[in-house]
C-alpha cells in the first residue's frame, strides 16, 4: 500500500514536471520576419541567410521565389513562406499547368532532403484590398485551388501548404457596435471568404492575416496612441466578459469572430505582416518602433493569447530590411520598415525570444561600403539658378522620404535639402562623378555631412547585375575610344 502510494506519487510529481516543462517551452514557436528585396542595392543573400541563423531567426517569409535567395537558404533548417505575386493570380487560375510548372520550379526543386524546408505559398498577397476595386476577387480561389492540387500532384500536400495573406481589411465591425465580438467579414466578399475558409480548412491549411497597429495611429490623428501599443496605460475597452488593452487583441479577435460565424472557430492564423516604421512621420521613429516590436513579441511568443483566443501567436515582423525602391504611395514611411537598416546594421536592440532581456541582434557581417564620398551642394555656387527642379529630380529619382514632415531630416536648411537630395542620387547612382553634376551646383567632399540623427548615407557596394553589366560595356567602349586614339 505505501510503496504503490509512493509509486503514484512520483509519476505524479514526474507527470508534473513534464507538465510544467512543456508550457514553459510554448509548442517551440519563434517569430518570423519579411525579408523584401525592393532596394537599389542588395546585401548579397547568403550573408543575409547567415545574420538570420545567428540571430536565431526560423521563419522566413518571401514576396517572391528569388533563385539567388532559395539557393542561399539551401541547408539551413529556416522554414519558408514563398509567395507568388498578385500579377501571376490570372495565369494561375486560368491554367493549371502553369501551376504545376510554378511548382515544379520553384517550389519541388528545392524540397528535396537537405534542400530547403518550403512550408507554405502565399497565393498573391493581399488579393481583396479593398483599394484593388475588386481586380482579383474572381481569380484568388481557383488559383489557391491550383496551387495545392499542383503541391498535392508533386506529392508535397502533406508538408506545404498553400495559404493566402490577407489585408485586415477584409473584416471588421459594424459602426454601430464596434466591439471584436461583432466582427465578421465584409459583407461583398464574405461568401467568397467562406469557399475559401472551406478550401483552407480541408487541405488543414491556416488563415493568413496583415494586421498594422501603426496604421490605425497614421491614419487617425484621434486614436489613443497607448491603444496601438502593449501593455499601454489607456482605458481598458469591455465587450462582454473581454476586456482589451490594446489594438492588436481587438484587431485579432475581430477577426476570430468572423472565423466563427463562418463555422470555423478553431482555425489557425497566421499573421503574415506586421511591424513599426523607423522615419517617414511623425510617429515612425526608433523608440516607437522598438516599443511595439518588443512589446509584440513578449505579447505574442507568452502563449497568454487574446481575450478570445489563447495560445501562442504565430506573427512574422514586417520587416528584415529597409528597401529604398518600395512605391511611397502609402506614405514616406514605406521605405523603413525594416529592423535592420539598408546595410544589414540592427536600428535597435531587440530580443527575439520576447522574454525582454537587453539582447541585441547581430549585424550583417563584412559588408563592402563604397568610398567615403558625398555629393553636397557647392558652397562657392552663389546663383542657385534651377536649385529647386534639381532637387525635385534628385528626388524624384532616389529616396528622399527622411526629408519628410515628421522625418530624421526635416530640420535641415534649405542648403542641408539639397545636399540631402544630391547625395542620395549620387548615392543610389553608385557614386558616378557624373551622378554629383546638378548644373554645376554640386560638388563631391569625403566630409561626412550627416547631421545629429540625420544620416547622410554611403551605399553599400553591391550593384545590381544589369548595372555592372553598363559599367563593363562603358569601360569596354572607352577602352576601344583610348586605343583609336592612340592608334
Ligand atoms: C518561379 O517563380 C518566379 C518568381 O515568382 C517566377 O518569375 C517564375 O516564372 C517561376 N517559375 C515558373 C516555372 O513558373
Ligand atoms: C480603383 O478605383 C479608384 C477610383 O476609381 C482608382 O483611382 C484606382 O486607380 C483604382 N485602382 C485599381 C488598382 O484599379
Ligand atoms: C526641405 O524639404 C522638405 C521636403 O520637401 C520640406 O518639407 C522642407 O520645408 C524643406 N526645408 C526647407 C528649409 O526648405
Amino acid at each position: 500500500m505505501s510503496k504503490s502510494g509512493l509509486q503514484i506519487h512520483r509519476n505524479f510529481t514526474f507527470r508534473t514536471i513534464l507538465l510544467l516543462f512543456l508550457t514553459i517551452i510554448p509548442n517551440g514557436e519563434t517569430v518570423g520576419v519579411n525579408w523584401g528585396t525592393m532596394a537599389t542595392h542588395q546585401l548579397p543573400p547568403e550573408k543575409v541567410v547567415k545574420m538570420l541563423q545567428e540571430n536565431g531567426f526560423l521563419k522566413l517569409k518571401l514576396f517572391e521565389a528569388e533563385d539567388r535567395i532559395l539557393e542561399a537558404l539551401i541547408g539551413t533548417d529556416i522554414e519558408v513562406m514563398l509567395a507568388l505575386p498578385n500579377s501571376m493570380l490570372q495565369i494561375m487560375s486560368d491554367d493549371s499547368k502553369a501551376a504545376a510548372s510554378w511548382v515544379d520550379a520553384n517550389v519541388t526543386a528545392y524540397t528535396y532532403h537537405g534542400g530547403v524546408n518550403i512550408k507554405y505559398v502565399a497565393v498573391g498577397n493581399e488579393p481583396f484590398l479593398k483599394s484593388y476595386n475588386g481586380t482579383y476577387l474572381q481569380l484568388t480561389l481557383p488559383a489557391l485551388r491550383n496551387i495545392q492540387q499542383a503541391l498535392n500532384d508533386a506529392g508535397l500536400g502533406s508538408k506545404v501548404k498553400a495559404t493566402i495573406p490577407f489585408n485586415a481589411d477584409i473584416y471588421n465591425s459594424p459602426d454601430s457596435n464596434p466591439v471584436p465580438s461583432a466582427g465578421d467579414f465584409r459583407p461583398e466578399v464574405r461568401d467568397l471568404t467562406i469557399e475559401i475558409l472551406h478550401f483552407l480548412s480541408i487541405n488543414n491549411a491556416p488563415f493568413t492575416v496583415n494586421i498594422y497597429p501603426f496604421l490605425s495611429l497614421y491614419g487617425n490623428d484621434y486614436f489613443p496612441i497607448d491603444f496601438a501599443f502593449f501593455g499601454g496605460t489607456y482605458k481598458p475597452i469591455k465587450d462582454g466578459d473581454l476586456t482589451y488593452t490594446n489594438v492588436f487583441d481587438a484587431n485579432f479577435d475581430t477577426l476570430v469572430s468572423a472565423l466563427t460565424k463562418a463555422g470555423y472557430p478553431d482555425m489557425k492564423i497566421i499573421v503574415g505582416e506586421i511591424g513599426w516604421p523607423t522615419d517617414g512621420d511623425k510617429h515612425a521613429n526608433i523608440q516607437d518602433a522598438k516599443r511595439f516590436n518588443q512589446g509584440l513579441l513578449r505579447h505574442a511568443l507568452s502563449g497568454e493569447g487574446t481575450p478570445a483566443r489563447v495560445g501562442v501567436i504565430d506573427v512574422y515582423l514586417f520587416s528584415l530590411i529597409d528597401e529604398n525602391a518600395k512605391s511611397i504611395e502609402p506614405g514616406s514611411f514605406e521605405r523603413h520598415w525594416g529592423i535592420f537598416e539598408f546595410d544589414g546594421k540592427p536600428k535597435y536592440e531587440l530580443d527575439l525570444s520576447g522574454t525582454e532581456q537587453e539582447k541585441g541582434l547581430i549585424a550583417v557581417e563584412g559588408v563592402k561600403y563604397m568610398d567615403k564620398k558625398w555629393c553636397v551642394l557647392n558652397p562657392n555656387v552663389k546663383d542657385w539658378e534651377g536649385l529647386a527642379d534639381n532637387i525635385d529630380y534628385a528626388c524624384s529619382l532616389s529616396d528622399c522620404t527622411a526629408l519628410e514632415y515628421g522625418s530624421s531630416c526635416n530640420q535641415l536648411t534649405a542648403e542641408g535639402n539639397a545636399s540631402y537630395a544630391f547625395n542620395m542620387y549620387y548615392q543610389m547612382n553608385s557614386q558616378k562623378r557624373w551622378n554629383c553634376e546638378f548644373s554645376g551646383l554640386a560638388m563631391v567632399t569625403e566630409q561626412d555631412p550627416s547631421y545629429g540623427n540625420c544620416q547622410f548615407p554611403i551605399m553599400i557596394d553591391y550593384n545590381s547585375s544589369s548595372s555592372s553589366f553598363l559599367d563593363l560595356l562603358v569601360a569596354i567602349f572607352m577602352g576601344f575610344v583610348v586605343f583609336l586614339c592612340l592608334e
